[in-house]
């Protein structure tokens, strides 16, 4: 048995003669709150007792000076619960060490099995707690809701009071910034959501669009607890990325959409970008956090992998589940075909993980923009590319004429290599089929060589090292020319 929620749902659990209630949380503060402020909805009255390991037991509901001392080992207090027999909601702390002990568990099970003679309801409230079996049956867990909208909105109100008490002056802030800042404190406990709201008022007193960043980046580590999903540092601006002007045009026309500033608007959901290697894929992904001005998270499907029957999927669910709560963000999942291969010939594993990650983009929030990108047309599952998972497949092709150039001063330009017009056209008329990322390597080479030379960077040095290169469109011209040919059928070119 589950229940789901907050002050209201809780008060009918109390209600409902549970005898042992148990909530997995780490804001204990909360979870006291919501008890107290569920018991106070309970007619007759019912007292609220607490006790934690170091203190001892105590009443919560009305102060009656300090707590029982006599009674702070567990074993003491169950004693104390059972052979007292007073009606009442008993708030334990931290009891889960002790539940397996076998006199504490015995203690707890006499009391919860008469509870119709004197009802007491037993609330656990620990960071975890696993019941032995003999409780299981006894118990609804309860899982306390992440504070709402409104409650967040209060938190932020109240810092920036405190703030503005202390400093003899009120925080600067607009009304958008203050809204999205509510937002991105969406899926934290109340104590996080306060220590983050803290972060970003006191270091200027002031609400700003600068603070989104720093916010998502402590919130990301609030969430993750090493899983597959990583913080990308590295994104990217328009000017980054040379050609794929068709792909940039999308992004930036969905823009209003995913900001939410164009409410008649659907969201974008997503993209697949497929094609030639090193030709700006995975620099796109980064470009679309950009645009978006977002966090960047990579999703690496080869890190949930695990040998272990279910392990996967539950690993898989966990990382969708804080992007989700990181929402408004970019999820990057790279090689989408190497997590979710078809062919593979295990045990249904890969088919499973398909099903989830499939699952979630069609029930995802608007908020979270889906940038997948894959090599391997072969291994690439048809139901991703069948309409409605993502909203186009884009194709990367390699550089024409004009976006090498492009690329070339980009590069060049970023490690102060002088390049002149002329030297530009020599350079892309001979790199014809080049990938950007071999272009990029070609300015890097050039670089160690005119180091060897003792003398700067020229385009000659460039020149010579694009003469040494066969490209890979050259050494796999054929399967270059597969993916171009299929990919003629079923996408859209991204330049
Ligand atoms: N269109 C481009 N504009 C600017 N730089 C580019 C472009 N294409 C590639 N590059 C350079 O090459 C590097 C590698 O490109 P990227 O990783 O984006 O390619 P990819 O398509 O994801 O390749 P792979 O299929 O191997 O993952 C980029 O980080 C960038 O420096
Ligand atoms: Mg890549």
């Amino acid at each position: 048995m589950a229940a789901d929620g907050s002050r209201h749902d809780l008060a009918v659990l109390l209600r409902s003669r549970v005898p042992l209630v148990v909530i997995e949380t780490r804001d204990e503060d909360r979870a006291r709150a919501l008890v107290l402020d569920a018991a106070r909805d309970n007619r007759p009255a019912t007292p609220v007792f607490e006790w934690v390991v170091t203190e001892g037991l105590r009443r919560a509901d009305v102060d009656l000076g300090g707590p029982q001392r006599f009674n702070a080992a567990p074993d003491q207090v169950l004693h104390w619960i059972r052979d007292g027999a007073v009606p009442g909601i008993y708030v334990l702390l931290d009891l889960h060490p002790y539940l397996t002990e076998p006199l504490s568990t015995r203690l707890l099970k006499d009391i919860c099995q008469s509870y119709d003679r004197s009802p007491r309801t037993v609330v656990l409230v620990s960071h975890e707690v696993s019941l032995p079996a003999e409780l299981e049956h006894l118990a609804a867990r309860f899982e306390i809701a992440f504070p709402d909208r409104a409650e967040r909105r209060a938190v932020v109100d109240d810092v920036a009071r405190e703030w503005a008490r202390t400093h003899g002056t009120p925080v600067r802030a607009d009304e958008q910034s203050v809204a999205a800042l509510v937002e991105n404190l969406a899926g934290l406990s109340v104590a996080d959501t306060r220590r983050l709201a803290r972060a970003a008022i006191h270091d200027d007193g002031a609400v700003t669009p600068s603070d989104a960043p720093a916010v998502m980046r402590a919130k990301y580590d609030l969430l993750s607890r090493g899983g597959a999903l990583s913080f990308e540092y590295d994104t990217a601006g328009m000017a980054d990325l040379a050609g794929l002007a068709r792909l940039k045009e999308w992004l930036a026309r969905r823009k209003p959409a995913f900001d939410g500033t164009a409410p008649g608007l659907d969201p974008p959901k997503g993209l697949l970008l497929l094609g030639v290697q090193g030709c700006g894929k995975s620099l796109a992904a980064k470009v679309a956090a950009g645009i978006y001005g977002v966090p960047l998270l990579r999703l690496d499907l080869a890190a949930v992998q695990d040998k272990y029957q279910g392990e996967s999927e539950r690993k898989l669910r966990e990382a969708l589940a804080t992007a989700d709560v990181m929402a408004p963000c970019v999820v990057w999942i790279d090689e989408i075909e190497k997590g979710v291969a078809t062919s593979d010939s295990d045990t249904g594993s890969s088919q499973r993980l398909l099903g989830t990650l499939l699952t979630w983009l069609s029930e995802k929030s608007g908020r979270v923009f889906v940038v997948a990108t894959a090599n391997d047309i072969e291994e690439l599952p048809p139901e991703l590319i069948r309409k409605g998972r993502f909203d186009e497949v884009f194709f990367v092709d390699l550089p024409r004429a004009d976006v090498r150039a492009e690329v070339l001063r980009i590069h060049a330009t970023r490690r102060d290599v002088r390049l002149e017009a002329h030297d530009v056209a020599r350079l892309v008329e001979a790199s014809e089929g080049f990938s950007g990322a071999e272009l990029e390597q070609a300015v890097v080479s050039a670089a160690y060589a005119a180091h060897a030379d003792g003398a700067p960077v020229a385009a000659a040095h460039v020149l010579a090292e694009i003469r040494a290169t066969r490209p890979l469109s050259v050494v796999m011209a054929e399967r270059v020319g597969a993916l171009r040919a299929w990919a003629a059928e079923r996408t859209v070119s991204a330049d």
